[in-house]
């Protein structure tokens, strides 16, 4: 054969620009120690870097050195149960490389090949003889595929905020780095800490971050989950009681403030607390001591207050269900976790970190999401954020039974069959925004209605005509003075912080 334009042998090293590929001679093969030399398959002219593989070691070692975008298996005219028990043994020991079937025509129309597609052992097929151009842009496709594998997890590092402990938090889109920057900050500074955000959106992860970066962290991180607890229950939780405290305290319980002591107390679901509670919490907060129940004395106790919740505290308030003093006492500082559907990217790379964690855990290799899986993933709204991100790729491992994720495998329940748990389409989402602005331009300009179809660029015509569609009801006008139509402009970042500026300029 003309090998001459095909450069092979695994010491030499691509030319520029030129992709590796790997290939193996399936061909004729009984078992896994026939050595096969790489004849005539069609390969020649072909500007392509290949290195000749004969078993699935040298296939191993060959990916490392050459990187190569695909491995290319010659099976010819027939695909042998050998050939097949090599494939698969490929698949699993190299699952990050995509494999290619070279077939003669009879092959391609077998059950064999349908069942290594199927199984996602072969990612595609190529039916010979060669057709350079076709195969040109397969691999082109497969290429473009790893690259943007290799842009999403950069050798396997996940952009994260780490405790060290094997906890990740995952993350690198614009609010979840401004959680980042607000964790470190808080670390250092020993005063309560208010966490806020739906369910599932890692509150609890980022209160073991504070801890863990602050000077309690040699102490221990104790949490209790204030939600459903009767009130009896909880303050006994919370402050513990003395031997004979009350009928049935047969010995003398430490209560989980107290064993927070040199440590952090993570106070989860704090608007669920019941109010007797907060009184006696707020009292701990002020004068950090506490009674157990039934005692005399009382104990001094150090630690860092960390509290979370999934509602809004400020609504609490104004229903009489939280008191105002202790929400002024825990909310010094606050951060505010952002639900998963406004993480943008980080849908992708949170789905991709997990499928990779869950199925090295449970032993069900799996190797990426089709890209229909993945469009369907960052289309769903996540009611349940990371939690149920993660129970669903814990699902779809178990029940994919090919190597990849396809969309059918993903079934999202539309929860209360709202219609919410998906993007909505375009025409609402416009009217979502347009009724968003129009609220926000009252606001900012006091319910003064030339101003706010001014601020949006809008005749005064329209607004009445849009408020009427939207039912906005403007809260009383005022005259509006230059102050709240100053607010409501957009202010350039720059000139936003005169103090920011001088500090800049000075230093
Ligand atoms: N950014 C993240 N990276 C990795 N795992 C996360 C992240 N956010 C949340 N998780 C995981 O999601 C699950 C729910 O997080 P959790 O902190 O319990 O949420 P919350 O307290 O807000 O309900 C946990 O298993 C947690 O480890
Ligand atoms: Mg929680």
């Amino acid at each position: 054969m003309n090998r001459a334009n095909v450069r092979q042998g695994s010491d030499r090293p691509p030319a520029c620009n030129q992709i590796s590929v790997l290939l193996m001679q399936l061909e004729g093969r009984t078992s896994e120690t026939l050595s096969a030399s790489v004849d005539d398959v069609g390969l020649a002219g072909l500007p392509l870097h290949v290195v000749p593989c004969d078993t699935v070691e040298e296939f191993g070692r060959a990916m490392e050195r050459h990187r190569p975008v695909a491995g290319l298996l010659y099976f010819g005219r027939q695909i042998t149960e050998a050939a097949m028990e090599i494939t698969a043994r490929l698949s699993e020991t190299l699952p990050r490389l995509r494999l290619i079937a070279l077939v003669e025509p009879d092959a391609a129309q077998s059950e064999a090949l349908g069942s290594l597609i199927n199984d996602g052992f072969i990612f595609d097929f190529h039916t010979l003889p060669i057709d350079r151009e076709r195969l040109a842009f397969l691999l082109g496709h497969v290429g473009g595929l790893v690259a943007l594998e290799k842009r999403v997890d950069r050798s396997n590092v996940f952009p994260h905020l780490t405790d060290g402990k094997g906890m990740h938090l995952v993350g690198s889109s614009p609010p979840i780095r401004e959680v980042f920057a607000a964790i470190r900050k808080f670390a250092a500074v020993d005063a309560p800490v208010l966490i806020t955000g739906e369910t599932g959106t890692g509150k609890e992860l980022a209160a073991q971050a504070i801890h863990d970066r602050s000077s309690f962290n040699n102490g221990p991180f104790i949490s209790i989950n204030c939600a459903g607890l009767p009130t009896g229950i909880i303050e006994s939780e919370l402050f513990g009681y003395e031997r004979g405290a009350f009928t049935g305290a047969l010995k003398q319980k430490i209560g989980r403030i107290e064993a927070a002591g040199g440590g952090t107390l993570f106070l989860d679901e704090i608007g669920d607390l019941p109010l007797t509670v907060q009184g006696h919490l707020l009292r701990f907060l002020q004068h950090k001591t506490i009674e157990r129940l039934g005692a005399t004395k009382s104990i001094r106790v150090d630690c860092r207050v960390i509290a979370a919740t999934n509602v809004n505290l400020e609504d609490s308030i104004s229903a009489g269900r939280f008191r105002e003093d202790l929400f002024y006492r825990l909310n010094v500082l606050t951060i505010h976790m952002p639900p998963l559907r406004e993480r943008g990217d980080d849908i992708e790379l949170l789905a991709t970190y997990f499928l990779r964690k869950i199925s090295t855990e449970l032993k069900m290799p799996k190797v990426g999401f089709h890209d229909a899986a993945l469009r369907k993933i960052q289309r769903y709204r996540w009611p349940g954020n990371v939690r149920e991100l993660i129970s669903t790729i814990r699902r779809v491992v178990v029940m994919a039974d090919g190597r990849w994720i396809k969309a059918q495998h993903l079934d999202f329940r539309d929860a209360g069959g709202s219609g919410r748990t998906m993007i909505p389409d375009l025409a609402t989402a416009r009217q979502e925004l347009e009724e968003k602005l129009m609220r926000e331009a009252l606001r900012v300009n006091a319910s003064n209605i030339k101003r706010a179809a001014e601020e949006l660029g809008i005749s005064r015509v329209t607004f009445y005509r849009m408020m009427e569609k939207y039912s906005i009801v403007p809260s009383a006008p005022s005259g509006g003075d230059g102050r709240s139509r100053r607010m409501g402009r957009p202010v350039r970042r720059d000139s936003a912080d005169p103090a920011g500026q001088s500090t800049a300029s000075a230093s």
